[in-house]
């Protein structure tokens, strides 16, 4: 079993992120959108495995709430629980900041994903018609944290 840290981001991360971001979402892969989480504003969180990230949260607080931009892990370490201690990590870190609700987009057709976040607590509550560029629509889930 690969043994993986959950810790902040840091700039020496960049390239293996942008390479893990690539892989998810290509071809619709944005490393410009990458660059702008990472440069701007946006929490980063990484699974370090040790020579190198194979996992990512890029999440973003608004206001009273917090929205995940980007999750993703490497092809080859998914299945290993590294999804599911990376969103618990975002969770407590929103709990703990009192945010009252995390939402975020995802793909109709992302089956895994959307197992992913129903298995935390994440509910579905909107749909978006054409939100991607090739013209999927997005549910947009959301989970309570009971903040205010
Ligand atoms: C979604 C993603 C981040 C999950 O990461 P992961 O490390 O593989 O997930 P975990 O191993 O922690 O699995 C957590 C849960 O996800 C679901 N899941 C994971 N792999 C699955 C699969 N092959 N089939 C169905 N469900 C799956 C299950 O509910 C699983 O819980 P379980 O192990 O108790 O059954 C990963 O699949 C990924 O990077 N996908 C490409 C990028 C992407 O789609 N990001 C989401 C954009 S909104």
């Amino acid at each position: 079993m690969i043994s993986v840290v959950v810790r902040d981001y840091r700039p020496s991360d960049y390239r293996d992120i942008l390479e893990i971001d690539k892989e998810a979402f290509a071809p619709q892969s944005a490393a410009y959108d990458m660059y702008i989480y990472l440069t701007y504003g946006s929490d980063v969180l990484v699974a370090d495995a040790g020579r190198k990230v194979v996992g990512y949260v890029a999440s973003m607080e608004m206001g009273s709430e917090a929205k995940i931009m980007s999750i993703a892990v490497k092809r080859e370490f998914r299945g290993l629980g590294i999804g599911n201690r990376l969103l618990d990590e975002i969770i407590k870190r929103c709990r703990e900041k009192g945010k009252s609700q995390l939402f975020l987009e995802v793909r109709v057709s992302n089956n895994i994903a959307q197992q992913l976040y129903k298995k935390k607590g994440f509910e579905i509550i909107d749909v978006i018609p054409a939100y991607y560029n090739d013209g999927e629509d997005a549910y947009v889930m959301a989970l309570n944290l009971g903040g205010q």
